[in-house]
């Protein structure tokens, strides 16, 4: 366990995670030994954010398991791919979730022949692993993406991608941090993210915690900004990055990267390797997460369209590749032609598997 705050975390033999839809008002952390829990809090976007989905899901089914007594094995199984079932429900775009979810059932399956306990230890090893990975993969997010922002930089980005959405730091924003604590005088402008406001409520209020210049807009003004120069570049996070480079990211990211295009501007996607669906070829495979009317006719639980009025409330938009200028990741940054360079990344990564 760590002293310093993290959005999700392992502390005794529990989860303990910060409730994120309560933010900024409210900093309400839940504590937990019960998978369902958790796996409502993802639903319900308590815990939102790719990796922090990811690092959640990993705790969630070491839970699943953790009270499970049944020593016997087709027993075992069954529950235990019940427990991911669960979770496999929470999200359909973020891939970090089923990467997480995979990597445990690998453990789960390598070590079935094991005494029931000592296969407990291995699951928890295995979600600490990724959520200490996470963190690591962060940090060098930072230091490589950092590269790209000059002194004195005006940046502008969306939703929410730092240490709230990840086991620490962030990546859009974990860059972000480390160019000004290398010393660059940054401004940071931040689009609402209107429907949930990941960026009015959670990206405002990380930024301000640090000092950092920090300029809240609404997602309408983000063309006008950059016709008026106030934008060097555009960095945001990803759920779900294509072998082709097209990229799923928080509804309106897709709009910020045509206007950057228009206005000569370069656009940024950070997001470690486990955000890469390396089985899927083009955006258009990604599944698109439909959410309620209610985030739509409502803010903040304050009614703001007619009753009956119809809703199309998709969470995410897939940027085509082309519209890009660079992946960074923790094993570097990642320039077009992506479809090459992707494969690249996936053969070493699979020999290091
Ligand atoms: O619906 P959310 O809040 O989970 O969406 C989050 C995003 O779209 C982030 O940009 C993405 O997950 C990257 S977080 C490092």
């Amino acid at each position: 366990m760590s002293s310093r705050l993290r959005s999700i975390d392992w502390v005794g033999d529990k989860v303990r995670f910060i409730d994120q839809t309560k933010l900024p008002n409210e900093l309400d952390l839940i504590e937990t030994d019960d998978y369902k829990i958790v796996a409502d809090a993802i639903k319900k976007l308590k815990i939102r954010g790719a990796p922090a989905i990811g690092i959640a899901a990993g705790f969630g089914i070491y839970l699943g398991v953790k009270n499970f007594e049944d020593d016997d094995k087709e027993n075992l199984k069954v529950a235990f791919q019940n427990v991911c079932d669960v979770f496999a429900k929470t999200r359909p775009t973020a891939v970090n979730l089923f990467w997480a979810i995979e990597r445990m059932k690998k453990v789960f399956y390598e070590n079935l022949h094991l005494e029931l306990v000592e296969l407990k230890k291995k699951l928890l090893a295995e979600a600490l692993a990724i959520q200490n990975e996470d963190i690591q993969m962060c940090r060098q997010i930072g230091l490589h993406g950092s590269k790209l922002i000059p002194d004195e930089a005006n940046i502008l980005t969306h939703c929410n991608t730092g240490w709230l959405a990840t086991g620490d730091y962030g990546t859009a924003l974990g860059i972000i941090y480390t160019a000004f604590e290398q010393g660059k005088k940054i401004k940071v402008y931040v689009d609402e993210t209107r429907p949930l406001l990941q960026g009015a409520r959670l990206t405002t209020w990380e930024l301000m915690q640090r000092g950092i210049e920090t300029i809240l807009i609404t997602d309408n003004m983000a063309a006008y900004l950059m016709k008026l120069g106030k934008v060097d570049c555009v960095i945001v996070g990803a759920d779900r990055v294509a072998l082709n480079g097209d990229t799923a990211n928080k509804i309106g990211t897709y709009n910020l990267a045509i206007i950057a295009r228009y206005h000569n501007i370069p656009f940024y996607v950070a997001c470690p390797t486990s955000s890469i669906d390396f089985n899927i070829k083009t955006g258009d495979e990604i599944p698109i997460e439909e959410r309620g009317s209610e985030e739509i006719v409502e803010i903040m639980g304050q009614r703001i369209a007619p009753a009956g009025v119809k809703t199309f409330s998709p969470a995410f938009d897939v940027t085509p590749n082309s519209l890009i200028t660079a992946i960074v990741t923790e094993v570097g940054i990642i320039y077009p032609p992506f479809e090459e360079n992707l494969q690249k990344i996936k053969r070493k990564i699979y020999a290091r598997d």
